[in-house]
């Protein structure tokens, strides 16, 4: 599609959880003409549905050295140190800007942050807000930040396309505007720099505490504009999701690790705990291993869920800590306070996506990723709990500190338009087909046969798309959703063949054909860069 309208600015960024909003408050600080383009409302992504909280050494005693530790051990020997010792040096700082911005968190009896555990730390470290709705304090004291520094936003946009210049450096961004007045329709903004900072992917699989608008934007983009994206295949898979019944689809109230931190149990069908013996943290073990935990014994005991016993917290702990949580229980019909609550792993968290040095640069000049779309390195295998909204501030800020440092590059320079892309439209019904597939073939148990399986079906549907249609089902229509499920598949081809390829178990990649970790051969990383004729 043809942009019908541009506006012109020193930085797009695309995304407004806390990644994307602290990019832009920080630009806007430092005097650039900041644009925040986001697919719904301001709140509307991941970060509003952050439930445990933000992990900071902030407590007596701690360090980041012991955050580091931790940290490292969760991503099973493949994140950056560099990238995690930044994370973890600048992370209290960081959270300490955030409280300054206007976030309100959980205090103890003496008025100091409340910290709890979750699962891989060793120390009480994670700060709260408002019990259990910690993303959505962070959300709002953001978005009140951006409104009241008149921080430019346009809302209801998919980001389609990175434009870039003669000498393939970033020129801004295509997109897709649903509302009305000026910039309507198809789009661009103008920047020489452009943050992504679009959130997950959770929607490529069938269940996943993901909100709607988490289908792979970023990463689809990025690869189609030849950036390097990096680990895919590390997929988290919350252990503690509410289990709706077999088939449940789509988003998924999580149960936070935090309820976990507090004392709760995991037990099995017939009431007996199962995590005590498996690891030194028991219920609090690095989530891949609780989550194999409890999918071994579903295997076992033939049932669909495990149970999480929190009724010895009574009404008052659960009312006052975890009211987000108990909400969302009894809505579905369950009581917390007088029955344990059925739980099973859904999809939660992408470790990997678009590959980034320390300064959140991604392989193509202007072109940052931050949050949950970039791979910084301190993730690796596997993300520690609640590390992601600490990343998502502190490389930020020092995505931030670069495009400040660099402005204004190509001062006045006039910005080329490239020749629209034009994408491969999915057929009718291909979205709950591709997370139908994903979930069979590449979900917590995966094996060759079941991948090879799944890259097949996705072939097919790629295949229908560039045929524009098969003779039962027309191409779909142009417009939001055939473009994000153009995303979802996009990104769904990569990470299967990513999967495919590492023939080992490591983190929360968890090949049943290859059941140990090979530190011989795969300690390091898988890097997709897709060339043009493969789009
Ligand atoms: C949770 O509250 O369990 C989620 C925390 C996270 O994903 O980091």
């Amino acid at each position: 599609p043809a942009p019908g309208w541009a506006i012109e600015a020193d930085v797009v960024v695309v995304g407004s959880g806390v990644a994307g909003l602290t990019a832009a408050l920080r630009c806007t600080a430092a005097g650039l003409r900041t644009v925040v383009v986001t697919k719904a409302n301001l709140d509307d992504g991941s970060t509003r549905w952050a439930q445990g909280g933000i992990a900071a050494a902030l407590g007596e005693g701690d360090t980041p050295e012991q955050h580091l530790d931790d940290t490292l051990v969760a991503g099973a020997g493949l994140c950056d140190e560099r990238a995690v010792r930044a994370l973890v040096t600048e992370g209290p700082d960081a959270v300490r800007r955030l409280i300054a911005t206007g976030a309100d968190f959980d205090k103890n009896a003496d008025g100091e942050i409340a910290l709890t555990r979750e699962g891989g730390h060793h120390r009480r470290r994670i700060a709260h807000a408002g019990g259990d709705a910690t993303g959505a304090e962070i959300s709002r004291a953001l978005v009140e930040a951006i409104r009241d520094r008149g921080v430019r936003t346009i809302e209801h946009a998919l980001v389609l396309d990175l434009l870039t210049d003669a000498e393939g450096r970033t020129a801004g961004v295509t997109l897709h505007v649903m509302g009305e007045g000026q910039h309507d329709g198809v789009g661009a903004v103008h920047a020489p720099a452009v943050v992504l900072a679009t959130g997950g992917m959770g929607q490529v699989f069938s269940a996943t505490t993901n909100p709607a608008v988490s289908t792979g934007d970023g990463v689809a983009l990025a690869l189609r504009a030849g950036a390097e994206v990096s680990d895919l295949e590390f997929v988290q898979f919350h252990p503690t999701v509410l289990f709706l019944g077999a088939g449940s689809e789509g988003q998924q109230p999580l149960v936070s690790e935090a309820v976990r931190g507090e004392g709760a149990y995991l037990v099995d069908a017939d009431g007996v705990r199962f995590m005590t013996g498996q690891h030194e943290l028991a219920e609090l073990a690095p989530r891949d291993i609780v989550a194999k935990a409890i999918m071994r014994r579903m295997q076992e005991q033939g049932t669909e869920h495990m149970y999480l016993d929190a009724r010895h917290f009574g009404a008052e702990m659960w009312e006052q800590r975890f009211p987000t949580i108990l909400a969302a229980c009894r809505s579905h019909g369950i009581d917390p306070v007088t029955e344990p609550i059925p739980v099973a792993p859904a999809a939660h968290y992408a470790s990997g996506g678009v590959r980034t040095d320390l300064r959140g640069r991604t392989t193509v000049p202007g072109l940052y990723a931050c949050g949950e779309v970039a791979c910084t390195g301190v993730h690796g295998a596997n993300r520690l709990a609640s590390n992601s909204l600490l990343e998502g501030l502190v490389f930020a800020e020092r995505i931030a500190d670069d495009i400040t440092a660099a402005a204004p590059r190509v001062p006045g320079a006039p910005v080329p338009h490239p020749a629209p892309v034009t994408l491969p439209l999915p057929v009718g019904g291909a979205r709950t087909r591709i997370q139908r597939i994903m979930t069979a073939g590449a979900g917590v148990l995966r094996s060759e046969a079941s991948l090879r399986e799944a890259a097949e079906a996705l072939d097919a549907l790629h295949g229908d798309a560039l045929a524009g249609g098969t003779d039962d089902t027309k191409a779909a229509e142009p417009g939001v959703d055939s473009w994000e499920t153009t995303n979802l598949l996009c990104v769904a081809r990569v990470l299967v063949a990513a999967a495919r390829r590492r023939e080992e178990t490591r983190g929360c990649h968890w090949r049943e054909d290859h059941p140990d970790r090979d530190d011989r051969d795969w300690r390091r990383h898988l890097v997709v860069r897709l060339t043009p004729e493969r789009n």
